[in-house]
């Protein structure tokens, strides 16, 4: 692994695949006794969450289902600061038990309004899985109930996260240099 270059900005290594790897196993193990008996509903908002979606999802060994929705608020390489809201979710949540998946908690503002939006369905409970947060860019009350990895507030790519477009085929995670 070493330095790449996608658009006008050169990213460093920072989390290797192996390393991602074993952090997502430990996590669908825990979801595996959390939510034994369950069948749980995950919701992956697209696209960042894809791949951590699908790594996550195919090493449950429960019953679950899985639906995607798409949301953006992000250009570049600083937030927005709109949400759109969801586009694609079709579930009864009524009663259901519901993990979020998300590629990266940053400000939190998109989880925060997906979460509300997720509460007002009534469902049996709500838990939020995501691969990365920057907890010193939290600017919104939310809590993530499943983290593979906690990292400074840099932009960060690869394995399913990129910058305008590109990066989301990485299987390392790299950080803006
Ligand atoms: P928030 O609403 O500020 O929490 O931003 C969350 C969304 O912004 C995520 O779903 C990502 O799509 C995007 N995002 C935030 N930080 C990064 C990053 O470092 N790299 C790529 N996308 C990011
Ligand atoms: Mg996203």
């Amino acid at each position: 692994m070493s330095g790449i270059r996608i658009h006008d900005k050169i990213f460093t290594p920072l989390i290797p695949a192996g390393k991602i790897a074993e952090r997502v196993a430990a996590l669908a193990g825990q979801i595996n006794t959390d939510y034994k008996g369950t069948k749980p509903l995950f919701i992956g908002i697209l696209n960042g969450s894809f791949i951590f979606a699908a790594d996550l999802f195919r090493q449950l060994n429960i019953d679950a289902e899985i639906s995607f929705i798409k949301l953006a608020s992000y250009k570049g390489t600083s937030s927005s600061g709109n949400v759109i809201t969801s586009i694609g979710l079709e579930e009864n949540l009524n009663g259901r038990h519901i993990v979020i998946v998300e590629d990266i908690i940053d400000s939190g503002r998109t989880m925060n309004t997906f979460l509300r939006e997720i509460r007002q369905r009534q469902p049996a409970s709500v838990k939020v899985a995501v691969f990365l947060t920057k907890p010193s860019a939290l600017q919104y009350p939310v809590v993530a109930d499943y983290i593979a990895f906690e990292i400074e507030d840099k932009f960060v790519i690869g394995y399913g996260l990129d910058y305008d477009g590109l990066g989301r085929n990485l299987p390392d995670l790299y950080i803006l240099k």
